[in-house]
């Protein structure tokens, strides 16, 4: 709150300046409104509309069948719940990797149907043309980095990525051409924690790290990995808050027990 009681919003100045003055940055999904109004009403700073939506709620294996039409409805349901996180939707696969003037309507679509902030685009030197693009026509630009999973195909696994010097090298130039361009923060995934604080300490934009280690300037996760309502997956970045999934089975259980047992509803839980 500001001192007129006023929520300050973040905006991708408060970011830079978070970063000025040392102070992390908390970043999780968010696919949906009621979700997201008690993130942002728990103060988390971002709120990414992730295409990870296709994994966790959709059920796809990976990121790659999320459409753009898809990820503007989960963005407007997200933009309905926050007063004051910043609101990031991910371009989804297709929808950037051809022509910067494709990559530009899917962000104008994103900017204009959803309300949202700001897009994320996977890639490094070869997504350079669209992302200058989308940055001259005003729209904010958050990069991402080191495991991207719409190249999943070309990676072949979700293991670390530039653990050698090579891919390291092309991941230091990738960073700074994306904060010569003018993208507002960079995503780290899934890249050695030395990397991670090398390439955050190289960089004036913020750097939100997930499995990049404690050096970045944030930290961004899965909110249904992190809320424990996934059950398979246990790479060694997540930390789990809660076992929800556990918590809610355990209150459809009771609830189905009533059901059954005569017990709901009873005298005082009906007209
Ligand atoms: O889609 C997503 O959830 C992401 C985060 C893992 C950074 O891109």
């Amino acid at each position: 709150m500001s001192v007129h009681g006023k929520v300050r919003k973040i905006t991708t100045h408060v970011l830079r300046d978070m970063k000025k003055n040392n102070e992390k940055i908390a970043m999780l999904t968010a696919y949906d409104y009621s979700i997201a109004k008690i993130l942002d009403g728990a103060g988390i700073d971002i709120l990414l509309v992730g295409d990870s939506a296709s994994n966790v709620m959709a059920g796809h294996e990976t990121t790659l069948p999320i459409t753009l039409d898809q990820m503007i409805y989960h963005a407007q349901s997200v933009v309905r719940a926050v007063d004051r996180a910043l609101i990031v939707v991910d371009l989804p696969f297709g929808s950037y990797q051809g022509d910067s003037k494709t990559a530009l309507e899917s962000a104008v679509r994103i900017m204009k149907e959803s309300g949202a902030h700001s897009v994320k685009m996977e890639g490094g030197i070869e997504i350079k043309e669209s992302v200058e693009r989308i940055l001259s026509a005003g729209i904010p630009v958050m990069a991402h980095l080191g495991l991207t999973p719409q190249a999943i195909y070309k990676f072949g696994t979700y293991s670390v990525r530039a653990k050698g010097e090579e891919e390291a090298k092309r991941l230091r130039e990738d960073a700074l051409l994306m904060e010569d361009l003018g993208c507002f923060a960079l995503v780290l995934e899934k890249i050695p924690a030395k990397l991670g604080k090398e390439v955050s300490e190289s960089l004036s934009i913020p750097t939100i790290g997930i499995g990049a280690g404690p050096d970045t300037d944030g930290q961004v996760l899965v909110v249904h990995d992190m809320l424990g309502i996934t059950k398979d997956f246990h790479p060694r970045f997540l930390r789990r808050y809660l076992d929800l999934s556990q918590e809610i089975n355990g209150a459809v259980q009771q609830y189905i027990n009533d059901v059954r047992s005569g017990d709901f509803p009873n005298d005082k839980e009906q007209y």
